[in-house]
């Protein structure tokens, strides 16, 4: 069937986009060019935090509101660019004074407060490396974290710092947790000085990381380099498409790349007023900051929207959504229904962002110049290649499904993986960094979502590796051996479902319905409790045996056949089936 399309014709709201035409800027764009759009250093020094906030200090943004703030008691705060910059400043000086040097990790685990976009520009412009660990994070989630990287300092606050109790005693190179929401943190920070100079870092020195899952093993620190803020700027001005006057929302957090990329660089380096928003996921809410703050871009991910479609249309006929210039999706695939929904209700299609922890930036996307083919992911960045490719990294035919793959060489691409050179390197193919996703490229160069090419869950867009959660479940009494998948689901494009081996005596008592559903109910919130809030088994199976293969690894693809009654496919390694 061919693919429906938006044709930018149909645009009411008529601002000049930052990119007026792809196939031009895609045959001119080169990075050199761009990198001159941030400001370097006299000795070739670069900072990625100095970019986003401190260099506008010398320029008319100096008093631009950069910062709109809204706490979940509906707290309203609101931060310029000078008072971004003297309060991160301040904070560099409390870490320095704390130890923090040049390389050293410090970690934040706070809510969307502004102490945590303060204090990840302070590490940045201290030549630290910025950890960030989302609020949903427990234990074994943190221990993994704060202990694979070394961190050296963790921010947080009282209630979150409890969950470290238990496991400080394991992580002997974390000398200081700070808590800012005390009585001697403020006294501390207050005394501090609102002058700091950001260290003239080596583009290629580490500027923060984040831990993200794959298959197999703990989740891997992937380590981004500060010379990304090039890229991170340039699709923030072409693909987001930020003018000067906007206001701009990134609902994203920072424990994740999108809230670090898209909340605190990119978006700050071009100047953009943007707000944040504390608080959980709300329809109500949600369309109330839309229209409060008379937001003109918005960029959000595609399980929210389903949510507010879910809501009904009569909700956002409440509030004047007139404002919205602009709207962008990222995460998971988009499916056509949200954007014929965005259009009816709103006016506007959502466009379509791919890209991934490890790419640093949007790297394949749909721009406001350019028709959308409804479905599709839209064509590369320019100044990033991209192609489908096989297991061997050889291009493949236009239509035919293999990798989506990019060429290495964008300013973003990770720098590194925490400490696990082989796990870097096995991202390259043949020249090419493959994405770990399968999709095709379309006639007219438009790229197409396929799968996931290995057993990594998207669940309501957050990417969750079965490995943790089958480590999370075996750590209960009752259970022998866990195999993880994701579950199609219309709502969170994923669940996560856990098949479940148990011992002998627990294997009694299930005969019981009601006791079965007790110990569901029991792992469930186990794993919500011990690993994170997000990443836990909304649906349980006990299952006699997993399927493995002859050298024992558990074969999800089987499960995963299994429960959707699909063919199983190759089954030539499994041990017995
Ligand atoms: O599978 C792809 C999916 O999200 C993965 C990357 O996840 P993460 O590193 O958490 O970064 C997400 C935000 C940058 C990808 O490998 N993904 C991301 N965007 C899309 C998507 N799947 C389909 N369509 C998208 N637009």
């Amino acid at each position: 069937m061919a693919a429906q399309i938006y044709s930018k014709k149909e645009v009411k709201v008529k601002v000049s986009p930052n990119l007026a035409d792809y196939q031009e800027t895609h045959a001119s764009f080169n990075w050199q060019e761009a990198s001159k759009d941030v400001e370097w250093f006299p000795n070739g020094g670069l900072n990625a935090a100095y970019n986003a906030v401190d260099r506008h200090i010398k320029t008319a943004r100096k008093d631009k509101i950069a910062l709109i703030w809204e706490g979940t008691n509906g707290e309203k705060k609101q931060f310029t660019f000078h008072d971004l910059y003297k309060l991160s400043n301040k904070f560099a000086n409390l870490i320095k004074g704390k130890g923090a040097e040049k390389g050293d990790r410090v970690f934040i685990f706070l809510p969307r407060i502004p102490y945590l976009y303060a204090s990840f520009l302070a590490i940045l412009k201290n030549g630290s490396i910025a950890g960030l660990l989302f609020s949903a994070f427990q234990e074994q989630a943190l221990l993994d974290r704060l202990a694979d990287s070394g961190a050296k300092i963790l921010i947080t606050n009282t209630e979150l710092s409890k969950r470290l109790e238990n496991i400080r005693k394991d992580l002997p190179e974390l000398k200081e947790i700070l808590t800012v929401d005390t009585a001697e943190f403020e006294a501390e920070l207050g005394k501090q000085s609102e002058e700091f100079t950001a260290i003239a870092t080596d583009p290629a020195d580490f500027a923060f990381m984040l831990y993200t899952s794959g298959t197999t093993g703990k989740p891997k620190g992937v380590v981004h380099q500060h010379y990304a803020i090039v890229a991170q700027h340039a699709t923030a001005r072409y693909v987001l498409d930020i003018h000067d006057e906007d206001i701009y929302w990134c609902t994203a957090d920072p424990g994740w790349v999108t809230g670090i990329a898209y909340t605190i660089l990119g978006n700050w380096s071009n100047g953009a007023t943007s707000v944040i928003h504390e608080g959980r996921f709300d329809p109500d809410k949600w369309f109330q900051i839309l229209a409060d703050y008379k937001v003109n871009v918005w960029y959000t991910a595609p399980t929210a929207i389903r949510m507010l479609m879910g809501a009904g249309d009569d909700l956002p006929k409440k509030y004047d959504l007139s404002p919205l210039r602009h709207i962008l999706s990222v995460g998971e695939p988009l499916n056509p229904e949200a954007i014929h929904w965005s259009i009816k209700v709103l006016g506007l299609p959502f466009h379509d962002t791919w890209w991934q922890t490890e790419t640093g930036c949007i790297s394949i996307a749909n721009y406001p110049a350019m028709d959308i083919k409804i479905g599709s992911m839209g064509k590369p960045f320019p100044g990033i290649g991209a192609a489908i490719v096989d297991d061997l990294g050889k291009t493949i035919e236009d239509g035919k499904e293999g990798n989506i793959a990019l060429k290495p060489g964008w300013p973003s691409m990770m720098k590194a993986i925490w400490q696990r050179q082989e796990k870097y390197d096995s991202y390259f193919v043949n020249g090419w960094y493959l994405s770990g996703d399968h999709g095709y490229r379309d006639t007219d160069g438009y790229f197409w979502f396929i799968g996931r090419s290995d057993d990594v869950i998207k669940t309501s867009g957050e990417r969750i590796g079965p490995f943790e959660v089958e480590s999370a479940l075996i750590a209960h009494p009752a259970v022998i051996e866990a195999g993880v998948i994701g579950k199609p689901n219309e709502l969170r494009g994923s669940i996560i479902k856990a098949f479940v081996v148990l011992e002998k005596d627990s294997l009694q008592k299930v005969k019981d319905p009601q006791e079965a559903q007790k110990l569901k109910d029991e792992l469930s919130q186990f794993v919500k409790k011990h690993l994170a809030g997000h990443a836990y088994p909304r649906e349980i199976e006990f299952i006699d045996k997993l399927p493995k293969t002859r050298s024992g690894k558990i074969m999800r693809r089987i499960l995963k056949a299994r429960e959707l009654g699909q063919p199983i496919g190759d089954t030539s390694t499994l041990e017995e089936y």
